[in-house]
């Protein structure tokens, strides 16, 4: 079964984490399960940003992101080549190592 290498979050998994997954799941859904609550403010449907993950290793093995998903990250804070929506992200057979950025855009808007 596939891995996902959560790395240390301040707040989400102060240690970091490693999930084994079924292939088909998100990523959202694996770190749900595993206790390290990444918003999902719009409830994975594609629609916010809050669950934007970089991945830091595995990127290629995922399917490319739609059109709809890259439209949203455009608005995602701290946004890089290799950031997903966790909840569009699904694991296929391959190891991940995933980052979760230090803030989402609505912990930015809160601060300014
Ligand atoms: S939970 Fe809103 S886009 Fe993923």
């Amino acid at each position: 079964m596939p891995k996902i290498v959560f790395l240390p979050h301040e707040e989400l998994c102060p240690e970091g984490d490693v999930v084994e997954v079924e292939a088909g799941v998100t990523v959202l859904d694996a770190a749900l399960k595993q206790g390290i609550d990444i918003e999902h403010a719009c409830e994975k449907s594609c629609a916010c940003t809050t669950c934007h993950i970089v991945v830091r290793e595995g990127f290629d093995s995922l399917e490319e992101p739609d059109e709809l998903e890259e439209d949203m990250l455009d608005k995602a804070w701290g946004l890089e080549p290799e950031s997903r929506l966790s909840c569009q992200a699904i694991v296929e057979d391959k190891d991940l190592v995933v980052e979760i950025p230090r803030y989402t855009i609505n912990q930015v808007s809160e601060r300014h």
